[in-house]
């Protein structure tokens, strides 16, 4: 079929994009860019944060020595602009009018009267050139009140005026924090919802009043997604209501409720983990839980992998390897970098890592490409970023405890294995280059990371699974959550080795992937492997920025980990709401189609996946997760020609 085939085709079928579909159709496309871009995240929010380095034992002093240590260290000048209070600054609730009342003795500014504000601090950050932040709950607790054992700085009172949290507040609160305040910057955490049952002992005490949970932090089937979702969007409407300028909204709810699939549409950054502590197996733990959901951020709207303990227990001390590795592999990935050190005891070595300019650079850049994982074993994990400027970035991290050799290959970098491949180590500056492959040797915890530039194997395009950052799974597939099996289970260490060993439920097994098709397998269609594409579920939407490109072909089909008896699925291309392309129904087994469309000028390109089998098959049922329901469907990506005229 040529180009002017795949244009009639397409007019033909445009007959059937009338509004009767759109209003009938879950999978009708919208022509618009539906992840969060409200607020202010171009590029990951980077700044201190007082949790890491002072849990609750937060005051005024600290903060702005902090604060002035960002300034004075030219931290601040790279980027590290939030200065964000977290649990700990509240005294009580005043029942006469609800308004959220200060603890002075710890944050002397804030005694402006009877009322407090922080409108002092933030008027002295913003003086600094800083930005400032504030935390609060979505339930009526905090998480301190509920799960700290010592209850430094929690809120005094009755239980009416513990109940600091956002919950029947949201308007008050939101109001205060932005208008009245000047706050720019808000983590909203979740504990509230979660830990207060009727039998909760502090419930029984007396304490606090019960909340039913809504987040099961062990069964996604207890959770109620849908209500945790709609709390989180009624505090972003609220803040777009009352700030009064730029502000990022930080979501917390610990990868529970599913949020690593809709995190992206309601908030600039969302937790998808829960608490990193300064261990090398937790923070493998929460990077896990970043790795595959590359397509699930982008400008606007980020993974956030929790606070860096770089400077604090296994990342401190003389041997830096760890840290520098914990520093690389959030900048990669795009989480936010946001320091959880005591500033006042910065040292050269720590200065060094948190001031890496290149390193910083990566997780700047303005594409808002999440590395992606181009190898993985439980050993060494390769991941791979894609820069605006269309050069790469490779980190090679050694997750284990004895050196290893690892093998670089042109393959991983999608950059020619004929042409020189230059490669410049951004932790010691050293260059070398390469044809094909290179052996890489790699110290116990040792992250490596180079910028790479050879010649693109896609010269005048760029696959898909380049450019994350401008694809959203708007719709991925999934019907059921299930919980992903592939994040490192590390001792938690608030528990230690008591009980079975966590269960957490962070769900997002089956999402839509680059370079991989859903549940971490192999792209292979009618037995065709490719190294390179999008796997996502039938019955998916994706939306695709273009930027600029004229021209798109894919190569569609069934995955070979689905099922012959999950039905056929077909692929369809859309232009700014319309219908381009479709392929025919591909069933499994068949060899991938060559699909193509004319997109010049067209602004948000939609692929479209509809199965047309058996709905119930294709729903992953949590009783028979197993074979018969890994029914996977492969983009395989993508030639975007900006001259026009790019082969598949
Ligand atoms: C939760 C959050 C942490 C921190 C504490 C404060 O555990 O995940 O980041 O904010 O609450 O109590």
């Amino acid at each position: 079929m040529n180009r002017r085939h795949f244009a009639l085709l397409g007019a033909a079928l445009l007959a059937l994009s009338g509004p009767a579909l759109a209003q009938s159709d879950p999978l009708a496309p919208t022509g618009r860019w539906t992840a969060n871009t409200a607020g202010q995240a171009p590029v990951p929010p980077m700044g201190w944060n007082s949790w890491n380095a002072f849990n609750s034992d937060v005051d005024e002093e600290k903060v702005l020595a902090s604060a002035q240590a960002l300034v004075d260290t030219g931290l601040a000048k790279l980027g590290y602009r939030y200065v964000n209070i977290d649990d700990g600054w509240w005294l009580k609730r005043r029942e006469r009018d609800g308004r959220l009342i200060i603890r002075t003795s710890h944050f002397p500014s804030a005694a402006t009267g009877p009322d407090t504000s922080f409108r002092p601090l933030t008027d002295r950050l913003h003086a600094m050139g800083l930005k400032a932040g504030i935390y609060s709950d979505i339930g009526r607790n905090s998480c301190g009140q509920i799960y700290t054992p010592d209850f430094k700085n929690q809120p005094e009172g009755t239980s009416a005026e513990r109940e600091v949290g956002l919950y029947g507040h949201v308007d008050q609160d939101i109001r205060l924090f932005f208008a009245e305040w000047n706050f720019d910057f808000i983590k909203v955490d979740g504990c509230g919802v979660r830990g207060l049952p009727a039998d909760a002992p502090r419930v029984k005490s007396g304490l606090y009043r019960a909340l039913t949970p809504l987040v099961d932090m062990q069964s996604l089937g207890a959770t109620n997604i849908p209500a945790m979702r709609g709390l989180y969007e009624e505090v972003g409407v609220a803040i777009r209501r009352h700030a009064t300028g730029p502000y990022v909204y930080s979501l917390c709810l610990w990868g529970s409720a599913n949020v690593r699939a809709w995190g992206k549409d309601v908030g600039n950054m969302s937790r998808t983990s829960d608490d990193i502590q300064p261990s090398w197996a937790r923070m493998l733990t929460n990077l896990d839980t970043v790795t595959s959901r590359a397509l699930y951020a982008g400008p606007g709207a980020w993974n956030d992998a929790d606070m860096l303990f770089v400077g604090t227990g296994e990342f401190g001390g003389d041997d830096l390897t760890a840290a520098r590795s914990h520093f690389s592999l959030w900048a990669m990935l795009n989480s936010p970098l946001i320091i959880g050190y005591d500033l006042r005891k910065l040292t050269p070595g720590l200065r060094a890592i948190f001031g890496n300019a290149e390193i910083v650079a990566l997780n700047q850049d303005g594409a808002g490409n999440q590395a992606v994982l181009a190898y993985a074993s439980d050993e060494v994990q390769i991941f791979v970023k894609t820069l605006a400027d269309g050069t790469k970035a490779v980190a090679l991290l050694n997750r284990g405890s004895a050196p290893v050799d690892a093998i670089l290959t042109a393959e991983h970098l999608k950059l020619s294995p004929d042409g020189e491949i230059a490669l410049r180590d951004l932790w010691n500056g050293q260059s070398r280059a390469f044809r094909k492959e290179v052996k890489l040797s790699l110290a116990p915890r040792e992250t490596l990371v180079f910028r790479a530039t050879g010649t693109r194997r896609l010269p005048g395009g760029v696959y898909l699974s380049e450019m994350p950052g401008s694809v959203n799974p708007a719709v991925d597939g999934v019907v059921e959550p299930q919980a992903d099996p592939t994040i490192f289970q590390s001792i938690t260490p608030w528990i230690g080795t008591r009980g079975g060993g966590e269960h957490v439920q962070y769900a997002g097994w089956g999402g839509a992937e680059a370079d991989r098709a859903p549940f971490g397998k192999l792209l292979r269609v009618g037995g065709a492997h490719f190294d390179t594409g999008i796997g996502v579920l039938a019955n998916s939407r994706l939306e695709v920025r273009n930027n600029g490109f004229r021209r798109f072909t894919a190569t569609v089909g069934v995955n070979d980990t689905g099922s012959p008896d999950a039905g056929a699925v077909m692929f369809e291309i859309w232009g700014d709401g319309r219908l381009l392309a479709r392929s025919t129904p591909k069933r499994f087994g068949q060899p991938a189609e060559p699909l193509a469309a004319n997109v010049a000028g067209v602004k948000i390109v939609e692929l479209i996946a509809r199965g047309q089998g058996n709905k119930a098959t294709v729903q992953p049922q949590p009783a028979s997760w197993g074979g018969c329901c890994a029914f996977a469907l492969t983009f395989r990506l993508f030639n975007l020609g900006n001259t026009g005229v790019v082969g598949s």
